[in-house]
This record gives C-alpha cells, structure tokens and sequence, in this order.
C-alpha cells in the first residue's frame, strides 16, 4: 500500500510527501534561462497529478522512462486551481517493489457478474448466425481475458480495468431497452452483435498492463480496422456464415464514431448502426460526466471537460446547495497551464 494517493491531494496541500507512482507522460522543456525542467503526469489507481521538477534535471533526465514505476519526495501544492507536486528527489522502482493494483484504476463492479450478463443477452439472442459468433469470441479464453480487463478508452470514458466490459455490459442495457422502442425498425440481435464487437478492438488498440497508451498497433490502424481483422478470424471458424450478416456487422463497426472527423469512413447508413453510434456516444459521455463529479466532488460547476469541450454543472451539488450564494459559471475556454 502507498502512503499517498492522488486523491488524496487536498489533506496534503503545502506538504512534503513521499509516494510511488507510474509515469505516464515524461517531457524535458526549457526554462525561461535555458535549462531544462522535467513535466511529468503521475498516476495511481485514484488519479492523475502532474508533477515538476525543477532543479537537478540532468541527475534525474536518465534514471526513468514513461511507463515506469518511480518513488518520489516532493511538495503538494496548487497551481491554476490544480494540484500538482514539485519533486524534490526521484527514483526509478523495480516490477518487483510495487503492487500493480495500487497504479490502475479498476471497475467497481463485479467482472465475473458483468461477464454473465453479457453472457445472459448473447444466449437470449434468436439468430443463430449472430449467436454463435458472440459465443465464438466470448469462448476465446484469450479474448475473455483481455475484454475483462481493457479499458474502453485512454482517458475519456470508462478508462480503468474492466472498463470496456463495463461499457459494453451498459451498451447491451441501453440497446435493449432502445430496441423495444421501434420494434419493426431494429433487429435487436445485429444490435447487440454491434454492441459487442464496436470496440473489441481496444483490447489490442491499448496496452493496460501498467499506464493506459497506445500500442504501436493501435496508434498505427485504431480499433476499427483491428476489429475487422479478428471478425475475419472469428468468421473463418463459422463456415456458412451468412454474407449479408457480415457486410452489415463490418459497416456498424466502421461507422459507429458517427462522423468522418471521428474517425469513421462512412457514417451509419441504417437503423441498427444509427443507434448503436448514438447509444455509444450518450454511454461514453454519460460516463465522462460521471468521473468528472467523482474527480471533483466539491464543486457545483467543474474545470473544463476536455473531452465534452465544455465545464459541467453538478446538478446534485446546484440542488443541494439551494438558494444560498449565487455561483457564476466559469469561462467556457479551457484553464492555461
Ligand atoms: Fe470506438
Ligand atoms: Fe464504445
């Protein structure tokens, strides 16, 4: 166990702590003077903190790279209403001296009961076609390992292990209750089959072992195209699966981010690839929202939202704090660092 946690950061502001944590971003830049100083972004499972350093550079610029694990001492302190810590001394640990589960955020929920219910749609599913491809992937004991633990994103949503499960499990959720709204227009089964495989793919698109990156693989192609070659691979095993079934599966995985500068080749071209970008996109945002009042639990209006490009309103907060002080919203800009 640390003795600090990046959540923890208020109760030591304007303290010298000493703590572990994993780099994810590691930048040498130039002071004013010339010289350099490090910028880093620090995590544990309860956060990100940057972190700087500004004296002794060139003793430390060697002695760790991003994705490891270092030991720090330095001063909590608030700058541009964020926390952040200046490093006094920095050492790299090795694998052996940390316990992973303290630098990566994890699920609340329970994987064993969120791989059930996902396991519970798929068996209710009336296509055989579809059936046996989800159960294809789902007995893959390699893939069941991975869908378990990946993310579903870098940092925008559901970005912890057992996100994309998590995600996935509450995409079925929405799909099936959306579903039941427009009976005759969605084939609730090519939903759910959309659902499932839209972002398989991160489980290769993200390394998770230690921070949330890219793989070369997944810098390189991105889930989507990742997630064409494994249907590929899967279909290989299921002779006689319908062709059909499968041009319309491949263009709800490409066109699930909605929108040409998203990322997507073509946008959803009928019903059940329409909803599943739209049940896809208010998951993700709904969870964004989500992370950013636990981050910030305080405040009625939060720091700006990159990814919703906007500051949020806490409605619980606005509510609970009735007609006492009035509150002005912030700029809409983002904060400069
Ligand atoms: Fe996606
Ligand atoms: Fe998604």
């Amino acid at each position: 166990m640390k003795d600090f946690y990046i959540s923890e950061a208020a109760r030591f502001e304007n303290q010298v702590i000493t703590s572990s944590f994993v780099v994810v971003s590691k930048q040498a830049k130039p002071k004013k003077s010339g010289d350099l100083y490090l910028a880093l972004t620090l995590a544990d499972r309860t956060g990100h903190m940057e972190a700087k350093m500004w004296d002794n550079v060139a003793d430390h610029i060697n002695c760790f790279a991003q994705d490891d694990f270092i030991k720090v001492r330095g001063l909590v302190n608030k700058f541009n209403g964020r926390f952040q810590i200046t490093l006094h001394k920095v050492r790299s640990l090795q694998d052996s001296e940390v316990v992973f589960d303290d630098y990566l955020p994890r699920t609340t929920k329970d994987v064993a009961a969120l791989w059930a219910t996902l396991a519970g749609f798929v068996a209710g599913m009336s296509d055989p076609h579809l059936k046996a491809l989800l159960r294809a992937f789902m007995d893959d004991p390699q893939i069941e390992q991975a869908y378990k633990n990946a993310p579903a994103a870098k940092s925008l949503h559901h970005a912890f292990i057992g996100g994309l499960l998590e995600h996935v499990v509450s995409l079925f959720q929405l799909c099936d209750l959306a579903s039941r709204n427009y009976p005759g227009t969605i084939d609730r089964d090519l939903l759910l089959t959309g659902a499932f495989l839209h972002d398989i793919g991160k489980i290769h698109e993200l390394a998770f072992a230690r921070s949330f990156t890219y793989s070369t693989r997944g810098q390189l192609l991105g889930h989507m195209i990742i997630e064409l070659e494994m249907l590929k691979d899967k279909l290989a095993q299921l002779p006689g699966f319908p062709e059909r079934y499968k041009t319309l599966i491949e263009h709800m995985i490409i066109s699930h981010h909605g929108k040409y500068e998203f990322g997507s080749p073509k946008m959803p071209m009928f019903p059940e690839a329409l909803m599943l970008h739209y049940l896809d996109d208010l998951d993700s945002k709904m969870d964004s929202m989500r992370a950013h009042f636990q981050r910030e639990p305080d405040s009625e209006w939060t720091s700006y939202n990159a990814s919703l490009e906007r500051p949020l309103l806490n409605t619980r907060k606005y509510l609970e704090n009735g007609l006492a002080a009035p509150v002005n919203p912030p700029k809409e800009e983002p904060e400069e660092v």
